[in-house]
């Protein structure tokens, strides 16, 4: 397809964000085009969380995109804390009204988006050089960039910014225009996949004095663990015997037990961050999904706020071309940083219930073991974890 001069609405990045991005504004007839600096393969080779909140399962199927996630994705209904060597669960599904999550790997949700814009031949570039954004404080924005060496132009409406946290909108904002809140955790998670069935078939969240694990899964017969190391740690410093034998020691007898152990087939190490950029909307253009915002993922909850927020952008866009008014774009940045400030305090909090802290010495786990007590034995504390757990409702508090 010949690459258009022009376009409605161009979207840098082709995560999640912008491939649902794409879908959404092509069900309502808008034209995009996706400019991407990766290949499609280097975009699903990242492995990233994948438990889906049911409102980021609607939008898959509003998009018409959930077919596989129904087929394969696991649906749970809870998951366990582990905490002074015994695991209680919270159930999630009674605890809500009947809520759940669906377990559906990252990779594969990626996958079916960029599958289905290939279907509909909508116009993507991979491997866009030094796209640049222009002009986005007018009516009349233009991105730029290089393929193979050769220099393109496209004049737009509007710019959306799903270039994730190292992206170039961002980046291209005037510094006094633009808020940073940002707190850098002082560990790392240590992830291992592995073609594993999983040790328990729900997650499990360990709190232990040696650190925090988690046991998550993809599908019955794949694994995927994390382990909370410092940030000194080097990837090469850990064998696979090493990890499964630290993994052990962080979990109940029952789950040591039952333990499968094989080798890994990625293995990488996470810095955790809770990063918010204010606003969200500068003009003409928009971020969305990573490149605004950053959550620890205890509880899973990045891929999920990048679906609301695309969502917002979409029927902001959708509303400015269908009824000529802007007052989905002017409230934009309110309406998500509303909802993506309560996810991001609900993973701080998180965070800091189930990791160790040595600078808070033993009275910091005591705390801990203190809170999670009170959590698993009072309804209302396990109905507040379960909540946030499976997601506020898009509108809460509107
Ligand atoms: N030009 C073009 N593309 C770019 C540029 C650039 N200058 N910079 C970054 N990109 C691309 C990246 O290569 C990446 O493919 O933008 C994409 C951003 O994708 P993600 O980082 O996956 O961000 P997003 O789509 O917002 O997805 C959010 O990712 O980190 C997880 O937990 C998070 O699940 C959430 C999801
Ligand atoms: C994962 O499976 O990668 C995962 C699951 C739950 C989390 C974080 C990561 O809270």
């Amino acid at each position: 397809m010949p690459k258009p001069t022009r376009t409605q609405v161009v979207i840098i990045g082709a995560g999640p964000s912008g491939l649902l991005m794409g879908q959404l504004l092509y069900k309502a007839g808008i034209d995009t085009l996706i400019l991407e600096r990766q290949t499609g393969d280097y975009v699903l080779s990242r492995i990233r969380a994948g438990v889906l909140e049911q409102v980021s399962i609607d939008l898959l199927d509003e998009v018409g995109v959930g077919k596989r996630m129904h087929q394969e994705g696991l649906v749970h209904g809870g998951f366990d804390l582990l905490f002074k060597g015994e695991r209680h669960r919270i159930d999630m599904n009674k605890l809500t009204g009947g809520k759940n999550v669906m377990v559906y790997g990252q990779t594969e949700l990626t996958l079916d988006l960029m599958n289905a814009r290939k279907a509909l031949d909508l116009p993507t570039v991979y491997e866009a050089e030094n796209v640049q954004v222009h002009e986005f404080d007018t009516a009349k924005p233009r991105v730029t960039y290089q393929q193979n060496g050769i220099a393109h132009s496209i004049e737009c409406d509007f710019i959306a910014g799903c270039d994730g946290f190292h992206g170039v909108c961002r980046a291209s904002v005037p510094k006094d225009k633009i808020r940073e809140y940002e707190k850098a955790y002082p560990f790392g998670w240590l992830g291992v996949l592995s073609d594993t069935p999983p040790v328990h078939h729900e997650l499990i969240y360990a709190n232990s004095t040696r650190g925090f694990a988690l046991c998550s899964q993809r599908s019955k017969t794949r694994s995927r663990y994390y382990l909370q190391v410092p940030l000194t740690d080097k990837v090469e410093q850990w064998s696979d015997e090493a990890f499964w034998e630290e993994l052990r020691k962080r979990l109940d007898p029952e789950a040591r037990a039952q333990l499968v152990t094989g080798p890994s087939i990625e293995k990488s190490i996470a810095p955790l961050r809770s990063f918010v950029t204010e606003p969200m909307r500068f003009g003409r253009m928009f971020l969305a999904g990573d490149a605004a915002h950053i959550v620890p993922p205890t509880g899973a909850k990045g891929l999920n706020l990048a679906a609301t927020d695309v969502k917002y952008l979409s029927t902001a866009i959708i509303e400015y071309y269908q009824e000529n008014s802007e007052a989905g774009i002017d409230h934009y940045s309110e309406r998500c940083l509303r909802r993506i400030w309560r996810a991001e305090r609900f993973s701080w909090w998180f965070t800091s219930l189930m990791h160790h802290f040595p600078e808070n010495g033993e009275i910091g786990q005591k705390f801990q073991d203190a809170e999670l007590d009170y959590l698993i034995h009072s309804e209302s504390g396990s109905r507040t974890i379960a909540e946030n757990y499976v997601g506020l409702p898009m509108d809460f508090g509107d």
